[in-house]
């Protein structure tokens, strides 16, 4: 039996972690096997990598990329693939299209060798569904400062290196997201961001519940 896999994508404040976080509740609740992961992190090598790749720390932009597929090749060995194996729907928020868009169109590297890296690092394992949280990165970063200061921490000490950059550089991550939708519409959709919770969570509930295993069979057609 094989499970399914879903990822969300989009840019920085665009709510992918709420939404993935609800949609876990959600399956939860109906018994389904469960498993939220995020990228980088989820395993003990990637939430070491996590540390500095988002910290403010040097790194050149190849050693970034390296790192990000490094996270993901452990994440693919020790959680995505046994937990598929086992039935689960897997979560991921954020996967390979990140990387196309902040390394690809963000950071200007070869997006053609940055697919075969992610090619390798995933053994050819694409999500079954990919949710693209669409957002104008002028309101999503403003959407991510909101969120420290409700937490009450300084920005200039917890916000990452990627919320750091220029706008310019959210504009080229943004077109590198929705040109990826566009390209690969079989298994992308494209959801606004800007839009109350609910109203999001009903549109990806719409986009998942008809490819679960309700009769105990992966669905395999969005
Ligand atoms: P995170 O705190 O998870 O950001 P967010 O809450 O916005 O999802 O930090 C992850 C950062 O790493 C995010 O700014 C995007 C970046 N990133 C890449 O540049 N390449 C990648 O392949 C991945 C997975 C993330």
């Amino acid at each position: 039996m094989s499970g399914l896999f879903i990822a969300f994508e989009g840019g920085d404040g665009a709510g992918k972690s709420t939404q993935a976080n609800i949609l876990a509740e959600q399956l939860q609740k109906h018994s389904f096997r469960t498993v939220l992961l995020r990228e980088p992190g989820s395993t003990t090598l990637g939430d070491y990598l996590r540390r500095y790749l988002i910290s403010d720390q040097p790194i050149s932009d190849l050693a970034e990329l390296l790192l990000f597929e490094a996270s993901r090749a452990e994440l693919m060995a020790d959680q995505v693939y046994p937990e598929l194996e086992a039935g689960a729907v897997v979560i991921c928020d954020r996967f390979t299209g990140s990387t196309v868009a902040y390394q690809g169109y963000g950071r200007n590297l070869d997006v053609k060798q940055i697919r075969w890296l992610n090619d390798l690092a995933t053994i050819g394992r694409y999500p079954d569904l990919t949710l693209l949280l669409d957002i104008d990165p002028a309101i999503g970063l403003e959407r991510a400062h909101n969120r420290l200061f409700q937490l009450s921490l300084p920005i200039g000490d917890t916000s990452d290196r990627f919320e750091e950059e220029e706008l310019l550089f959210h504009d080229r991550v943004r077109r590198g997201f929705v040109e990826q939708w566009e390209a690969n519409q079989k298994t992308w959709h494209k959801i606004e961001g800007n839009q109350p919770i609910d109203v999001v969570k009903e549109l990806v509930w719409s986009k998942v519940s008809p490819m679960l295993p309700w009769d105990g069979v992966v669905a395999n057609t969005v």
